[in-house]
């Protein structure tokens, strides 16, 4: 057959009883997804792409661990996963080979068929999702993802609720794709990110599935419409439309009994029935951790990857493992923050970068031209977000920037009370900064504490910086450590 790679990036391919869909990385056997981890997956992508002939291991190991040398013996066992999951052998039926001394090959019957003629059709005739593709490997987030899996056929509604740039995106596409089969009448993606009214927010839904409803009267009709279908609606980027997009989301639920909804947010909707799903940071090994361990966490694959896209032939040298992980560790692991990162690793250096990250914000600036204009920078993420916080929350989480470490409430109150704010309403500001994935809970010897990400908290002290208070709470900080080096304590 013809290579993949001359081949419209919408094909899907089928052989045995599977379909393959190329650039949505899905593999379905009849209706079910099949379970494959990334690696598994790129290394059948890549035997696919050659179907009929040969691909050598050392090409394999290099397109699936660019960035690192790893023994043959990985190879071997991500092969084995596969063949395990595709049935390869049973019923006599092949499809990886392996030619002793030169590779593997795809040795299966492989047909090929453009998605559009492939997508099983929609009740309008339309396809039955409106998912888009994705252009490069999702890294680090099989466990939630097959979690998630597992959970969303038997909840109606899932929340997954992260700091922005966290990933909630990529994971909630994920997870639609995989689910995809399961759902008769489909699965949509309604990006709400673009939108600033709360009333349209019924319209944006209704327009997404292909209706065209009036503006604020969409309600009615999208309820009917949805009344006795079978589908998933993916509400992205809730946070700005919270209250409107629950009261949707409740009214949806209450008279569509089909219909199940996986939102993503900052914040939970706080609905009835609602599962809500933190979203981690991606791993951060220990400091000195060898270049292995290293390897072994997320966040510096996704780091590591990203600069090799800027530097091809890059690799984590031994040498560079410390610096890396600082840097890693500086991002919180989140995704967004290390891509703007490592596209600066060609101008800066590694050391460099992480020199500059001290001031973080004005260095990850640079983000992709075609990201929406909120991912372009972290800064501009974090403006959105920050514009979202009533301003008592705003006020709070200037006065808690100024502490390096996590602090417990107590801590937390008392220093930030003042005569205009109480404990009470500190407390409550606390609350709602954590709901809205500002703040990170933490038990230290059984007592909650807070954290700030050092991203939001660098944004957090510029703004407190260029506020009018920012002498006084710089001042009382300054008596707060005094006090703590009287009492003998640690400083924080
Ligand atoms: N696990 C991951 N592997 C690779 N890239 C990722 C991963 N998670 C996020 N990204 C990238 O990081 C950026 C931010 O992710 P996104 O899902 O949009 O975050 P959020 O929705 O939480 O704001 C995007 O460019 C996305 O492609
Ligand atoms: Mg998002």
């Amino acid at each position: 057959m013809n290579r993949l790679r001359t081949i419209h990036a919408d094909a899907v391919l089928a052989f045995g009883p599977f379909h393959y869909y190329v650039q949505r990385r899905l593999i379905l056997h009849g209706e079910r997804p099949l379970r494959v981890g990334s690696r598994a997956l790129e290394i059948l992508h890549l035997l696919l792409e050659h179907a009929g002939s040969v691909v050598s291991k050392k090409t394999i190991l290099a397109r699936v661990w660019p960035t690192t040398v790893v023994e043959e013996i990985n190879l071997r066992v991500h092969i084995a996963a596969l063949r395990r999951v595709l049935a390869d052998g049973k019923g006599g039926q092949r499809y990886i080979a392996n030619i002793p001394q030169r590779g593997y090959s795809f040795v299966a019957d492989v047909k090929l068929s453009e998605a559009a003629e492939a997508a099983p059709a929609g009740p309008s005739g339309g396809a039955l999702h409106n998912l888009p593709g994705r252009l490069s490997p999702i890294i680090g987030r099989d466990a939630i993802v097959d979690e998630l899996v597992r959970k969303m056929p038997a909840r109606r509604l899932l929340t997954l609720v992260g700091p922005g740039g966290m990933g909630k995106t990529t994971v909630a596409l994920r997870v639609a794709e995989l689910v995809l089969p399961h759902y008769q009448d489909g699965v949509y993606f309604i990006d709400l990110s673009g939108l600033a009214d709360p009333a349209l927010v019924a319209a944006k839904v209704a327009s997404t599935l292909g209706l065209a409803l009036p503006g604020e009267g969409a309600w009615c009709g999208l309820d009917r419409y949805l009344l006795d279908r079978h589908l998933l609606l993916v509400l992205d980027n809730c946070e700005h439309l919270i209250e409107s997009c629950a009261a949707l989301v409740e009214g949806l639920l209450m008279r569509a009994p089909r219909v199940a909804i996986l939102a993503t947010s900052r914040e939970p909707l706080l609905t009835e029935g609602e599962c809500v799903q933190r979203l981690a940071a991606l791993s951060i090994p220990t400091p000195l951790s060898t270049t292995e361990v290293a390897l072994a966490c997320s966040a510096v694959r996704l780091f590591v990857a990203r600069v090799a896209a800027y530097r091809p032939g890059f690799v984590l040298r031994e040498q560079d493992v410390a610096v890396v992980t600082a840097i890693c560790r500086r991002l919180d692991g989140m995704p967004l923050a290390l891509e703007l990162a490592a596209a600066q690793v060609e101008v800066l250096g590694l050391r460099g970068l992480l020199g500059q990250l001290e001031h973080c914000l004005q260095l990850l600036i640079h983000g992709r031209r075609t990201a929406a204009p909120r991912h372009q920078s972290l800064r501009a993420l974090l403006d959105w977000s920050y514009a979202l916080l009533s301003p008592l929350e705003q006020t709070v989480l200037q006065r808690l920037a100024v502490f390096k470490v996590a602090l417990s409430l107590d801590k937390a109150a008392s220093f930030i009370a003042c005569k205009q704010v109480d404990e009470a309403q500190v407390f409550e500001a606390i609350t709602q900064l954590v709901a809205k994935s500002w703040l990170s809970v933490a038990l230290i010897d059984s007592v909650v504490h807070y954290r700030l990400l050092n991203t939001s908290r660098a944004y957090a002290l510029e703004k407190l910086g260029a506020s009018d208070e920012y002498r006084q709470i710089q001042q009382r900080y300054a008596r707060h450590r005094n006090m703590r080096v009287i009492q003998g304590h640690k400083l924080p």
